[in-house]
């Protein structure tokens, strides 16, 4: 948590090698993320927080969703049960009813949920999401953070959000980070 501006997003791209760190080194369960960067991120999801296509976006919503997988695969082709997984996020976030249909036809909060199952569909062990709930109704928020993000966490998924809303903080959620001027200024336990 903290005020536009405090780093947040800086940090969340520190973390996964968008950013090199001024000093200091980052370590991903006990990785050096420069040494292995490309090991490490094939372990990570990343839900930016500017996520809005233009109106004129081509991609399937499925295609979008795919693309999650296709980094990680050899030549980027997927297998059969590779779209059987992207099904599955799909349907986890609610949106498999929109699979067919252009990406930048979609409101705010249907494609931030579209987003949100292409993060999904690698099944990360590190998901990192800046304010996913942004462009969320009230019911998408509550199930993200009643059901869906504590299914992740029981998973052994470790999740590092960011957000302003602690209306929805998730009952798994164990640390709260405050940040002020691209400082670290709390840590505490919950
Ligand atoms: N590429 C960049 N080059 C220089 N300064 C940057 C860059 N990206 C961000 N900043 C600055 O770093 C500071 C922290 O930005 P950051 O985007 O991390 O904030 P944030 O906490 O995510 O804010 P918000 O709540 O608005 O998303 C801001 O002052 C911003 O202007
Ligand atoms: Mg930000």
């Amino acid at each position: 948590m903290g005020p536009n501006g405090a780093g947040k997003t800086t940090l969340l791209e520190t973390i996964l090698g968008l950013l090199k760190p001024k000093r200091g080194t980052v370590k991903i369960f006990g990785h050096n993320m420069r040494r292995k960067a490309q090991f490490i991120r094939k372990m990570c999801s990343y839900l930016p927080q500017d996520f809005m296509k233009d109106s004129d976006e081509p991609f399937l919503v499925k295609d979008v969703v795919a693309m999650g997988i296709a980094s990680n695969r050899d030549f980027g082709k997927l297998r059969e049960e590779d779209w059987r997984m992207v099904y599955e996020a799909l349907e986890l976030v609610g949106m498999l009813k929109f699979s067919e249909r252009p990406i930048g036809k979609l409101s705010g909060g249907q494609q931030q949920k579209v987003m949100l199952a292409r993060a999904l569909v690698r099944k990360p062990k590190l998901l990192l999401l800046d304010e996913p709930f942004s462009s969320l109704d009230k019911d998408s928020r509550r199930s993200i953070s009643e059901s869906l993000l504590p299914y992740l966490v029981k998973n052994g998924c470790t999740v590092i959000m960011v957000s302003h809303d602690l209306t929805f903080r998730p009952a798994v959620c164990d640390l709260v980070i405050r940040m002020e001027s691209g400082r670290i200024v709390e840590v505490a336990e919950t």
